[in-house]
Parts: C-alpha cells; sequence; structure tokens
C-alpha cells in the first residue's frame, strides 16, 4: 500500500509533531473530538484512520467491548499493535474506502484526521451507514473545507513580518484533489464543500446530531501562540450523526 505516512521521514516528522506540547492533536482537535463522543460502554467501535492506535486504545479503557482500527499506513498499524495493543481491539492494514463494511455490526464508527485523503466520500458513508446498528452514531473530525479549498501551502495571507493577516478561502466551489506539501511529502486531499459533507451524510440515513469547528480559548491561544490562528479560521471540523433507518 502506499501512503505517504509510510515514508520514513514523512513519519519521523508525524510523531515528532505528536510529541510536542503545543500540538493541534492534543490541544485542538482531541478535546472537541472526546467531547462529543457518546457513552462508550459496552459498545462496538470502527475506528477509521486509527493513526498509531492510542484513541482505539482509549476507547477501550473507557469500556468499549471491542474495537477495529483500520489504517492504511503499515508503520502506523505497526506501531498500534506495539504500543497500544489489546485483546479487545483489533488493529487492520487497509484503506477505509476499500474496508468490506459488515451490515449492522457496530455501534458507532469514529474517524479523527483521515476523511480529507479519501476521493470517494460517497462510497464511504454509504459503506458506513451499511455497517451501523440502526440509531449507530458516526463521529469524525477532518480538515475544514475553508482549508481544504486551497489550491497550495499557501494558506494565509501574511503582513510583511511574515505575521498571518487572514486566511485565503479560494476555490472553495472547485471541488476535488488537492495536493500540499506536509512532512516533507507530497499529501493528497481531497476537497468538498460542506454542503456536499452534510448532503451525502443525509443521502445515507444519517441525521446529523452535533457539528463543531475548532477555536481554542483565549487562554489556550496565550499560552500557545501558534495555535492562535484557530480563532482566525477553523481548521478542523467535527460532524456527529445517528443512523435514522
Ligand atoms: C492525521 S493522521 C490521524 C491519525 C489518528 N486518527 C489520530 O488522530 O491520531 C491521518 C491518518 O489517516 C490515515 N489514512 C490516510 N488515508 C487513509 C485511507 N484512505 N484509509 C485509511 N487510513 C488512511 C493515515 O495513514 C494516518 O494514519
Amino acid at each position: 500500500m502506499n501512503n505517504p505516512y509510510d515514508n520514513e521521514t514523512a513519519f519521523a516528522k508525524y510523531l515528532g509533531i505528536r510529541q510536542r506540547e503545543n500540538n493541534y492533536n492534543d490541544n485542538v482537535e482531541i478535546p472537541i473530538f472526546k467531547s462529543m463522543l457518546p457513552a462508550l460502554a459496552g459498545k462496538e467501535i470502527l475506528d477509521l484512520g486509527c493513526g498509531y492506535g492510542e484513541m482505539s486504545r482509549w476507547y477501550v479503557e473507557q469500556g468499549a467491548h471491542a474495537v477495529v482500527g483500520v489504517d492504511i499506513s503499515e508503520k502506523m498499524i505497526a506501531r498500534a499493535r506495539a504500543f497500544y495493543s489489546h485483546p479487545a481491539i483489533d488493529f487492520e492494514a487497509g484503506s477505509m474506502e476499500s474496508y468490506d463494511f459488515p451490515t449492522e455490526a457496530y455501534d458507532l464508527v469514529t474517524s479523527s484526521l483521515a476523511m480529507q485523503y479519501v476521493e470517494d466520500f460517497d462510497r464511504l458513508i454509504a459503506g458506513i451507514s451499511r455497517a451501523l446498528r440502526p440509531g449507530g452514531q458516526l463521529l469524525f473530525s477532518q480538515e475544514h473545507p475553508v482549508f481544504t479549498s486551497a489550491h497550495n501551502d499557501d494558506f494565509y495571507l501574511r503582513d510583511e513580518e511574515g505575521e498571518k493577516l487572514a486566511l485565503k478561502v479560494t476555490n472553495y466551489s472547485d471541488e476535488g484533489l488537492r495536493v500540499t506539501s506536509w512532512l516533507g511529502v507530497d499529501m493528497h486531499n481531497y476537497h468538498r464543500r460542506l454542503e456536499t459533507v452534510i448532503s451525502t451524510l443525509l443521502r445515507h440515513h444519517l441525521q446529523i446530531e452535533a457539528l463543531r469547528e475548532s477555536m481554542v480559548s483565549e487562554e489556550i491561544a496565550q499560552k500557545y501562540p501558534n495555535l492562535a490562528d484557530t480563532r482566525m479560521a477553523p481548521n478542523f471540523i467535527f460532524i456527529r450523526c445517528k443512523k435514522t433507518s
């Protein structure tokens, strides 16, 4: 499987970012994501794009009955098995869009910051909807459409000192592939308008229960100035929905 996260240097850089105290995951993404999770006790959970498995393991520690963690990166899955394995967790290497979704097998499907890598969102959501039991829930975060719309890495309008002045949102209506450079490698992201994301969920009987956009408190912005840009424009969006039939 060919995935940018399996590039040796990119993987090392990613782990380095995750270990920094001021990272977006620990200070922005994970707190919002956890605040939107339903009760986990006794649940059967599918974690798509599980990365190195920290959240999958946390779900079990919160009382989940069983978790399947799927990630396209062999390196991520190897690390997940090495550091976060548990008898109730099955870590599988594979792409989420080609996952063989069973029928009505899960109470909850989760995905953190991975769905923007998937080209065929409609097919993915159809599979997730099939895999959920009636009343089951999907909670996912992804890069916000105002960010995925950019055609290059030049996201911000800056002053002469390089300070961020505003987010440049261009080409919002032009959906599809964006190749950006991150971790020193080309990342293939797929831009979808918010309208497309929401209408795809609704078309597959996933009713929106909650939606949030990332933003840190003024206190956190002062503590970690690198995160203050989330108050200028939201970098992540979070959606929780429930299968209605
Ligand atoms: C930004 S990381 C987030 C990892 C994890 N969810 C977390 O929050 O710690 C994105 C992850 O998505 C995985 N990924 C990218 N494309 C994927 C795909 N098509 N199917 C499954 N996983 C994918 C990458 O390998 C990577 O582990």
